[in-house]
């Protein structure tokens, strides 16, 4: 299926739709597995690690699929290493990348998984001296994340590179960090950068080049350098995705020639999300009602689910792929189809919060930017592509009580597996007193 939605298929969303109601994700483990294999092909030189960034989706299906292919998993909170666990993830294959300082039954708990294989990521000086002792006695070689000071993301809100974003180890506290450590007997056996989320390979390039310098200046027993994730997916059909063998054959000659200076191979490590997960995933919504502005305003589509189960044009003004398809399942306009696009009106994409940002066209400024579409039918169904990454993950589902959306996976066999379902009402209400 991927992001080209053929007429041929659209009829998959109406089954889904059908199935297990509207608003539903449907996920295409297909594209899924081409995704992974493709990340998995990046040139190096000494060995690559991809961990997925399961941020982006954490869904134990699809955490599974990811794990069958080979990748492992980059967890941002220790609930996130727990739910990759109780997927059948081996705590090995997992690494703990976290702004927490885990106290009480959360620290003991990240003690056991660190015993048991998973990868502590040193974030900062105060988690330094909080994990120290405990590294030091159960001789457990640690990772540590430095803040570059450079950054790249797509928009201000995704650069954790530079200095107005504070995650990681500061270079200007690496001697501080690294003395102390010292002092302890420490081991640092990998390091650990990530500078923002689809940014310019220009600088993901030139970080590259940075973070080598820090292995070769401060980290003698690093085996394991890691760039980190952000590698741009082209949701739209005017976008560029980042070029993973570009980017490769970059960082393996630069590799190398690291080897040439030092004699140290470095396995080299990527932690992509929206690379992977971003084109996997559509949002099935139902057009439910229409309404216009007059003349000096817009002709608004209202579908039943918006910025609760995509947040990510009001967060970002990011757009993405709308497809149109009638209630027979026969695909009406895509933004991949020129010929469907050409004479038709232009509409805004409304959701049902009551908020005037529960929008899906909205540009940076969160202003309205209005998208050539065929115009729906009510019963009509707004498919959003491009919804696998940070949608469901990242979005305020139970806002003004709508329920979390069911997950739907369709399988390499071409069934629609139900694989999340559908929140209750009661389940909202449950732990209120
Ligand atoms: N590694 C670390 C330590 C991260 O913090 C992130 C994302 C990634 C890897 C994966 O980045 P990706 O390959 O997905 O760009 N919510 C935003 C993206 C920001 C994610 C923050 N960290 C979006 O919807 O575009």
């Amino acid at each position: 299926m991927g992001k080209l939605i053929h007429a041929k298929n659209a009829g998959l969303f109406t089954r889904a739709a059908k199935e297990f109601g509207t608003p539903v994700y449907v996920y295409d483990e297909a594209t899924l597995i081409e995704k992974c294999r493709d990340v998995l092909a990046m040139p190096n030189a000494f060995g690559l690690h991809v961990r997925y960034a399961m941020k982006a989706n954490s869904n134990r299906t699809l955490l599974r699929i990811v794990d069958r292919q080979g990748l492992l998993i980059d967890a941002s909170s220790l609930n996130e290493a727990r739910r990759a666990h109780l997927a059948g993830i081996s705590l090995k294959k997992i690494m703990l990348t976290t702004q927490e300082v885990p106290e009480g039954e959360d620290r003991a708990e990240l003690e056991r998984m660190m015993l048991g294989g998973m990868k502590y990521n040193v974030c900062s000086l105060r988690q330094l001296r909080e994990i120290a002792e405990f590294a030091k006695e159960n001789d457990i070689g640690l990772s540590m994340r430095i803040h570059p000071g450079v950054g790249a993301g797509e928009s201000a809100t995704r650069n954790t590179g530079d200095d107005y974003s504070c995650f990681g180890v500061h270079r200007n506290d690496l001697e501080e960090a690294l003395a102390f450590a010292r002092g302890m007997g420490l081991r640092f056996n990998a390091v650990h950068t990530h500078i923002g989320s689809g940014g310019k390979p220009k600088i993901w390039r030139e970080n590259i080049d940075r973070e080598l310098g820090f292995v070769k200046q401060y980290f003698p027993d690093a085996d394991t350098v890691s760039f980190g994730g952000g590698l741009k997916e082209a949701r739209m059909p005017d976008e560029i995705a980042a070029d993973i063998e570009e980017l490769g054959l970059y960082a393996k000659q630069r590799v190398e020639e690291f080897f040439e200076e030092t004699g140290r191979k470095l396995v080299m490590e990527i932690e992509p999300g929206t690379y992977v997960m971003a084109n996997c995933g559509f949002l099935v919504t139902k057009v439910v009602d229409k309404k216009s502005t007059g003349e000096n305003g817009f002709l608004f589509l209202i579908a039943n689910g918006g910025m609760e189960v995509n947040t990510r044009p009001l967060l970002y003004g990011s757009r993405h792929p709308f497809y149109v398809v009638s209630q027979e399942g026969k695909l009406l306009s895509s933004d991949f189809d020129e010929s469907t696009l050409s004479n038709r009106d232009e509409l805004v994409v409304v959701g049902i919060c009551c908020e005037s940002g529960d929008s899906q066209s909205l540009d940076e400024a969160g202003q309205i930017v209005p998208r050539r579409m065929r115009e729906p039918e009510i019963g009509d169904l707004f498919v959003i592509g491009g919804t696998g990454a940070y949608c469901s993950a990242m979005s305020p589902f139970n806002y003004n009580s709508h329920t979390q959306i069911p997950e739907v996976l369709l399988t390499a066999g071409q069934e629609l597996k139900l694989i999340r379902r559908r929140q209750t009402l009661e389940q909202i209400v449950e732990n209120e007193i």
